[in-house]
Formats: C-alpha cells, sequence, structure tokens
C-alpha cells in the first residue's frame, strides 16, 4: 500500500515536471518569433516539434548503430532478453527509415529502401534471433558477424564503401549494465 502511495506520487511529480517542461518549450519560440507580430498582441505561436529532416546518414547513427553495439554487448554477458529486445529495436529502426526515407537517391536512379532492408537484413536478423533463442554463444557470434558483413555489403553497393562497421571491442555505454537481471521476462 505505501509504496502504492510512493508510486502515485511520483508518477504525479513526472506529469508536473513534464508540464512544466511543455510549458517553457512553448515560450521558447513564441518569444524568438515574437519580432513582427502585432504590437502589444502576441498570437499563439504553433509550436514547431521538429524542423529537421533527418538523411539516411544521422537516421544510422541514432537508430541502428547503437542497436548494433548494444545487441553485441547483451550478448557478451549472455543476456538474451536484453539481446533480443536490441534486435527487435534494430528492426524496427529499419522499418522507421524505410517510412522516412522511401527512397534512396542514387546517380541516375533510386534505391527502393524499404524492400532492400528487407531483402538483405531479413535473414541475417532471422539468424541472429535463431541463435539469442537457442542461447548459443557461437552461433551467435557467427550470425552477428554476417549480419555485421551484410551492412557493409550495402555501404559498398551504394557508394560508401569507407563506412566499414564492425565487431564492437567495448561497449561504449558506461552508463547501461548489460548483465541479466534475475527473473526479468519481457512483456508479452
Ligand atoms: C540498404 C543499405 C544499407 C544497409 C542494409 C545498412 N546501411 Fe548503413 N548506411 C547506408 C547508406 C547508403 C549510408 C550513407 C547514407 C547517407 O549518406 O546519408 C549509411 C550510413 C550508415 C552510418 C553512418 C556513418 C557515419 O559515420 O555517419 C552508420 C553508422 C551505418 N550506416 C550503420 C549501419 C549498420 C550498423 C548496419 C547494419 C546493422 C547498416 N548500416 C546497414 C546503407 C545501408
Amino acid at each position: 500500500m505505501k509504496s502504492r502511495t510512493l508510486a502515485v506520487a511520483l508518477a504525479a511529480g513526472i506529469f508536473a515536471l513534464a508540464a512544466a517542461a511543455i510549458g517553457i518549450a512553448q515560450g521558447a519560440p513564441a518569444a524568438k518569433a515574437g519580432a513582427p507580430a502585432a504590437a502589444g498582441k502576441a498570437a499563439p505561436q504553433p509550436l514547431v516539434i521538429l524542423d529537421f529532416k533527418p538523411t539516411l546518414s544521422d537516421l544510422m547513427t541514432m537508430l541502428i548503430q547503437p542497436r548494433h553495439i548494444k545487441l553485441w554487448a547483451a550478448s557478451q554477458q549472455r543476456n538474451w532478453t536484453l539481446a533480443a529486445f536490441e534486435l527487435n529495436e534494430m528492426r524496427a529502426a529499419f522499418d522507421k527509415i524505410a517510412a522516412t526515407i522511401p527512397k534512396y537517391p542514387q546517380p541516375g536512379t533510386s534505391v527502393d529502401l524499404g524492400p532492400t532492408f528487407i531483402s538483405l537484413m531479413g535473414p541475417k536478423i532471422q539468424a541472429v534471433n535463431g541463435a539469442i533463442g537457442a542461447q548459443n554463444p557461437m552461433q551467435f557470434a557467427t550470425a552477428f558477424n554476417d549480419l555485421t558483413v551484410t551492412c557493409n555489403s550495402c555501404h559498398e553497393a551504394l557508394n560508401h564503401p569507407y563506412l566499414v562497421i564492425k565487431v564492437p571491442d567495448t561497449t561504449g555505454y558506461p552508463n547501461q549494465d548489460f548483465r541479466p537481471v534475475p527473473g526479468a521476462a519481457p512483456l508479452k
């Protein structure tokens, strides 16, 4: 009962904070864009959430590269629950990228990213998923290496041969613990 009260109080506090943060965010652009607005009567400005068109490279750096590292880091700790989570996040991130940039321009043509991701990465993701299901470190290492080679095949095919992805040698995330949490099962 006590801890429930605490949880409710915490949740209320978080919402209050979030509301305060939104208030500040809404105030900022209005103040900045205030110049030509009719003197005195500042009309409410529409809130621009994101005036930023990420490139494929931005999205790869934001959404794919960290999951590739974390997937590996989880496997090093035999944390198959986390590995499954990260793999699924990576798969979903490829979908999000294809939805954001359906056609990636190439000299004189363009590449349909959705089908390309599915045909190239689909089987590799399946193989990693199989290794995670089997909780088999050797099988994982092979499948993960194969997946990584495929990242580079696409970089080469799409004229970025200098973008070379490798199997990590450190996690690079000093603030995340990749060890298994006893009893932690994914929500179904
Ligand atoms: C459909 C082909 C394709 C696949 C598959 C692919 N990439 Fe990419 N990736 C690209 C292209 C093309 C670029 C450069 C995009 C640009 O110039 O905006 C890129 C850029 C990147 C970058 C940005 C590099 C930088 O320094 O800014 C990273 C990181 C990256 N990819 C990681 C990966 C990883 C990891 C995988 C595999 C898990 C992967 N990519 C799979 C096509 C692909």
